[in-house]
């Protein structure tokens, strides 16, 4: 029989009203949270839909401005940088990459210039964007070569900090590189410029729409399986994290996210060090065409994004920080 003291300790006393849950809520989001891509081209005022990832665009750099200002409006802290190069600037070697005029280096003089320091700029630093084969490194018998691959990328970190770069981002997963690029920036008197490394990536799915954005989905014939991690493996990320901080990272992130919380879980709780989370564009799109297909409800969004600071996240990129920073 049910009493009027069954049960003792009733939870759903604070969830009644919205003012007492709002009380006890442990987490919570702000604009603060955000870093949002920006998918760059070549060219003069357009603004192209990517077509695998609904409501995101590619800007050409006269575009830009636009862009920035409702980032700042919307007090989101920082832009990621990313660019679709055209095919007749790819080879091998991914030499447009050390090209002090390629998109992502006009973009950040340009953002630099006209917005000074009220927003940061981070540039992801790998090949993938700019190589014939869709890879992140430089390729010895169909296998991305380590030590040769880290002699580029500090070149493409040192001309991007040169340009105004404030965070360096590796998303390229070879081993060592980031001790090498913190000591290649330093010697050249870059030690204030950040390094934001992509230390827990995982070979994912997920990437797909991404590829497609940044026009390396056709060219990339094999997977990235031999230097980013396997998803079926989890005490490697400690391993990975360990190594990155002792070599000078000042931020990890996770790579994907909401498939990896636990990853981010454990990262946090073994280090004390910011970690971030990439909800990737795969993610993305997902929830996107499941909200315009009415499969889900739009409080998805913030559902997703919320989980990320409830597993230790600190911030997180993501396609949706501009249309969720408005509604905040
Ligand atoms: C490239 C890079 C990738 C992403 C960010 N930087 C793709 C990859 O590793 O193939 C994925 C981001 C996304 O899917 O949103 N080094």
């Amino acid at each position: 029989m049910i009493t009027g003291k069954f049960p003792n300790l009733r939870l759903r006393r604070t969830r009644k009203y919205p003012w007492s849950r709002r009380l006890v809520q442990e987490n919570n989001l702000s604009s603060s949270d955000f870093i949002y891509p920006i998918f760059l081209i070549e060219g003069k005022n357009k603004k192209q839909l990517i077509k695998s990832m609904p409501n995101v665009y590619r800007y050409t750099i006269d575009k830009l401005g636009g862009v920035v200002e409702s980032v700042l409006k919307n007090k989101i802290p920082m832009v990621a940088l990313f660019p679709s190069t055209p095919k007749s600037k790819k080879d091998n070697l991914g030499s447009e990459a050390l090209n002090e005029d390629n998109l992502v280096c006009k973009a950040t003089r340009y953002i630099k210039k006209k917005f000074k320091n009220n927003v940061g700029i981070m540039c992801d630093v790998a090949l993938d964007p700019y190589t014939s084969h869709g890879h992140d490194g430089l390729l010895k018998k169909n296998y991305v070569e380590n030590d040769k691959t880290i002699i580029s990328l500090c070149k493409q970190s040192l001309i991007q900090a040169q340009m105004g770069c404030d965070v360096i981002a590796p998303s390229d997963m070879m081993d060592g590189r980031i001790g090498k690029i913190r000591k290649f920036l330093d010697r050249n008197e870059y030690h204030d410029v950040q390094l934001l490394s992509y230390a827990v990536k995982y070979a994912s799915s997920f990437y797909g729409p991404f590829r497609d954005a940044v026009g390396s989905k056709k060219s990339l014939k094999s997977d990235k399986k031999n230097y980013q991690m396997d998803f079926a493996n989890s005490d490697e990320c400690l391993r990975e994290v360990a190594l990155d901080i002792k070599e000078g990272a000042d931020m990890v992130m996770v790579k994907p996210g909401m498939p990896y919380l636990d990853i981010i879980k454990k990262v946090k709780e073994n280090f004390k060090i910011p970690v971030l989370a990439y909800q990737v564009s795969g993610e993305y799109s997902l929830i996107k065409n499941g909200i315009k297909k009415k499969l889900i409800e739009e409080e998805a969004i913030i559902e997703s994004l919320m989980c990320f600071k409830r597993a230790g996240a600190s911030a997180i990129v993501s396609y949706f920080a501009l249309e969720i920073s408005k509604k905040l």
